[in-house]
């Protein structure tokens, strides 16, 4: 358990459960206000003020330069939209209608677009920024997955639109109709195994981006991709999406609740750690299908979710054996090697967690687990 907080003061850590460290998490508490999703924006905000650390905000023009200005690709979006099927934060996904006559008036467009493009593809339509946008659609056509045909503007100029190879679903829903089904991923050997593949996909992904010194920094199951059999539910295909809070290290803080590297109650940045700790999550969700001690309700106000959260954070000195014997029981027994995964993913400090190498090369992902 994590038991340490920092004096903002002297920067030393103190221990939480002691009379002074007690008092420094009240004055953090009271200096954070609540709220939940990405909405948090005046959270964030604070948080950093309270820390007292600036960021640059230049960090992503760079990104951006890099990328052609969105210039004549203008559509009619309003029809090309077929079934809505998915919603963010900031982007709403539609199956995208595919009738020849529509694209034809859009000469340029049908030459580089063709029909199967567009029969297996989404239209994904947000009122962003012009510059996030471009940011996000330059990061996701670097990481080559989801593949992008066409992006541009819509001709009512109220949204930006991107038009990508479309996956059934993204991963949350996958995993919330396996808990409507009582399908248990842990107990069921031929998904487990195809889960840990696909999840390669995604790991080989984030490795790319890091390796550029850029951050996700919103991994959760709502932002990954699947394409699978109707039949066995077994993955085809896994792939990391939602380029919007990407950024260069280091970054301000932004994210989604419960799934935030805790570790910024010490410090006010995010770094490459935040990402393992954020796919940690994602594992732990996926497979143990709930949020367990990790997570706390809507209702709870952010700052005190995660000065809670932050508790559950294996320290270095802690053994594993304790850690997993005072949080996963009665899941313990269920596959040791992957809690020794989660163990390595979740670590506060940050610097003690395993970096995105560390995690492809981590035994869990190279050896198919036995469910009996
Ligand atoms: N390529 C895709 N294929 C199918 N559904 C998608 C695709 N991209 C996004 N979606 C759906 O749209 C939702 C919102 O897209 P996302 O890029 O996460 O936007 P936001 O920034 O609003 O969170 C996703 O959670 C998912 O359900
Ligand atoms: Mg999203």
């Amino acid at each position: 358990m994590y038991s340490k907080i920092s004096n903002p003061i002297t920067n030393r850590n103190v221990n939480i459960y002691s009379k002074k460290g007690n008092l420094i998490l009240k004055k953090y508490l009271t200096k954070l206000s609540g709220g939940s999703s990405k909405s948090n924006d005046n959270f964030f905000d604070m948080l950093e003020k309270f820390q007292g650390e600036r960021m640059d905000d230049q960090r992503s023009s760079h990104i951006v330069s890099k990328i052609e200005p969105i210039k004549a690709s203008t559509i009619k979006c309003g029809n090309k939209l077929g079934k809505k099927i998915g919603e963010g934060t900031y982007k709403t996904a539609y199956v995208t209608k595919c009738v020849k006559k529509i694209w034809g008036y859009e000469g340029e467009f049908s030459k580089s677009f063709k029909e199967t493009d567009c029969k297996d593809s989404t239209i994904l339509l947000t009122n962003e920024k012009n510059e996030n946008f471009l940011r996000e659609v330059d990061l996701q056509q670097k990481s080559k997955s989801p593949v992008i045909f066409k992006y541009g503007k819509c001709k009512d100029k109220k949204y930006n639109y991107k038009i990508e190879e479309r996956f059934d679903e993204d991963l949350f829903d996958w995993l919330d109709f396996n808990i409507d089904k009582k399908i248990s991923i842990m107990d069921n050997e031929e998904l487990l195994n195809n889960f840990k593949h696909v999840f390669k996909q995604v790991l080989y992904q984030l490795r790319n981006l890091h390796e550029k010194n850029i951050s996700h920094l919103d991994i959760k199951p709502e932002n990954i991709m699947v394409k699978y059999y109707k039949d066995s539910r077994k993955i085809k295909k896994m792939v990391l999406t939602d380029y919007g809070f990407a950024s260069e290290f280091p970054s301000k803080i932004k994210g989604t609740p419960n799934y935030i590297d805790p570790d910024i109650i010490h410090k006010s940045i995010l770094t490459l750690k935040s990402d393992i700790y954020s796919l940690g999550i994602t594992l732990l969700v996926s497979l143990l299908n709930s949020l367990g001690s990790f997570g706390v309700s809507d209702k709870v106000p952010f700052n005190e979710g995660l000065y809670e959260i932050i508790k559950y954070c294996p320290e270095p000195s802690e053994s594993i054996e304790n850690w997993i014997s005072e949080l996963f029981y009665p899941n313990n027994r269920k596959d040791p090697i992957f809690l020794d995964l989660l163990y390595h993913m979740l670590m506060c400090p940050r610097k003690h967690r395993y970096d995105i190498n560390q995690v492809i090369s981590h035994e869990w992902f190279n050896t198919d687990s036995s469910t009996v």
